[in-house]
């Protein structure tokens, strides 16, 4: 596989809805560890494996962001249901740097998922927590939080995406992110690797 780095919107497998892991081996524990590293040096509390350019549906968080505490968690095909109440909250993102906006989400939720050592994950989680799996389970099904924000709030950071989507031109045409089919073709190699 090739060096992880965090992807930036709008790359095509931000939007890639990706499929239920069925192999864990050394090589993507090895990815997982990569994913906590990236995400502590862009300073984030949680990270999804498409914002590392990976189908794979399997996030991790730290919500003290700070590998020397907190705890390192690993979400592997998880699934929310039971979602109670409403709280409004900023989030940002590591794949939309220095863009922020606010987005109301479910209050409180239950998660089942598997951890790295095939663990069974079944909590009923609220605050913080259950705002970031919310977050990163989206990712996971190609949906940012940008999507979920009020058109009034999401025309105040349409020039910051415009940006974005220059950038991410300029970076097609040098050749450095392939085009959408090429992409699709690599992701669909990983995914015979590892989500049959
Ligand atoms: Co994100």
């Amino acid at each position: 596989m090739q060096a992880l780095k965090i992807i930036h919107y709008p790359h095509p497998t931000l939007r890639h809805k990706s499929k239920p892991v069925t192999r864990v081996d050394a090589q993507l524990k090895q990815t997982v560890n990569e994913m906590f590293q990236l995400m502590y040096k862009a300073k984030g509390i949680g990270l999804a494996a498409n914002q590392v350019d990976l189908p794979l549906r399997l996030f991790v968080i730290n919500l003290s962001g700070d590998p020397d505490e907190g705890e390192e968690r690993v979400f592997i095909n998880p699934v929310i249901s039971k979602p109670k109440g409403q709280a409004e909250a900023d989030e940002g993102c590591l794949s939309i740097p220095q863009v922020n906006g606010t987005v109301l989400r479910p209050s409180k939720i239950h998660i089942s998922a598997y951890d790295l050592n095939g663990a069974e994950i079944d909590e009923t989680v609220d605050g913080l927590l259950a705002r970031a799996i919310l977050h990163e389970t989206d990712h996971l099904d190609g949906v940012l939080f940008i999507d979920r924000m009020s058109d009034t709030s999401k025309k105040t950071i349409d020039g910051l995406l415009y940006e974005f989507e220059n950038e991410h031109k300029a970076l097609v045409s040098s050749g450095e992110i392939p085009d959408p089919q090429t992409n699709a073709k690599r992701l669909a190699e990983i995914e015979a690797r590892y989500c049959n």
